[in-house]
């Protein structure tokens, strides 16, 4: 091949890739301030009531991702990796940050969207991005982001095909360490640890994540549609309720299973909204139960010819 045109071909490669990067690092902070302006994110939180935000049935999977500057001692990650979420529908996702040195860290989160295409319909209501964040020595909290994905998401035509979207924090250290508010502000939020604890206080006595006891196993059940785990026997009320279950509809359930599903066999409700938040979250991040069925499956399938 002629060099001369090699030359060209690696040096215009190379022109481009930094003409991405720079787009992409100015845009993500647009994004990001616009994000924060519409949401309130950044400081003062401005809520949209899930109620009156318009929920389609139109299914988007929402996948997280954490890294930490190699220079942060801290451990971050996300406590599910991904949500199935309806579009226009409030939903919490929650993440664990731990400071594994001996003094105070102030950590400073930034974020990006992908597809980028998707970035102005991901909504946040209410999260930790971007701002300075404090963490005592030796301490770990969970944090939550509230978010949405916009309907718009699926009426624009550029946008339309997407199905998968994939939210990547940052935490890098902050120059500066006086600043930033601290994230033990997080510690009475409804978080997946204090759901764990009403979760053992109010249902463990009849649900476990990947066993069935008296109720069905729960593990995965955000985003599984109600009344089909296999092999459970199920009233036929609630197996013919045709309801998924997300946040929102396992909050209608936990504040009165027989108002939502009339017929249904479990007796539990939960009154106070904080700790059904709290066990939602707990729940959200419970691993799904491995599929025996797959494995079964490719085990028995003979094939063609009995191969
Ligand atoms: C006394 C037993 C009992 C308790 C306590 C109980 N449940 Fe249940 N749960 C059941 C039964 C039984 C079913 C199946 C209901 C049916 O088939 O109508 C069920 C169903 C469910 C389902 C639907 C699962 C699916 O696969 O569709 C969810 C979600 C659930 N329970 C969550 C909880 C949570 C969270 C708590 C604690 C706040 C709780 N339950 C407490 C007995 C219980």
């Amino acid at each position: 091949m002629n060099q001369g045109w090699r030359r060209y071909f690696w040096a215009g490669g190379a022109v481009a890739m930094i003409c991405v990067m720079f787009g992409l690092v100015s845009y993500s902070v647009t994004l990001y301030r616009l994000f924060c302006e519409v949401t309130g994110a950044g400081g003062a939180t401005q809520r949209v009531d899930s109620d009156t935000a318009q929920v389609t049935d139109t299914y988007v999977t929402v996948f997280f991702n954490t890294n930490v500057a190699p220079n942060l001692p801290w451990k971050f990650r996300p406590l599910q990796r991904s949500v199935r979420v309806r579009l226009g529908e409030e939903t919490p996702a929650f993440f664990e940050a731990e400071n594994l040195s001996d003094e105070p860290i102030v950590g400073r989160a930034t974020f990006n969207v992908t597809p980028e295409k998707a970035g102005l319909d991901f909504k946040k209501i209410e999260c930790f991005c971007f701002t300075e964040e404090r963490l005592a020595p030796h301490t770990k909290v969970q944090m939550p982001l509230q978010f949405y994905v916009d309907p718009d998401l699926a009426k624009r035509a550029s946008t339309r095909d997407v199905d998968q979207i994939t939210l990547s924090y940052t935490f890098f250290r902050a120059a500066d360490p006086g600043e930033g508010a601290d994230l033990g502000r997080f510690a009475g939020v409804p978080t997946p640890a204090a759901g764990e604890q009403l979760f053992a206080e109010n249902c463990a006595a009849c649900h476990a994540s990947d066993h069935a006891k008296i109720g069905p196993a729960l593990g995965g059940v955000l985003g599984r549609p109600a009344g089909t785990v296999p092999g459970y026997p199920y009233t036929r009320a609630l197996a013919g309720s045709g309801l998924v279950w997300t946040a929102a509809t396992l909050d209608r359930w936990l504040a009165d299973p027989r108002k939502l599903v009339d017929g249904t066999a479990m007796p539990m409700a939960i009154a106070d909204a904080g700790a059904r938040a709290a066990i939602i979250a707990y729940l959200e991040q419970l691993p799904p139960p491995p599929a025996p069925q797959a494995a079964d499956q490719a085990a028995a399938k003979p094939g063609p010819g009995g191969m």
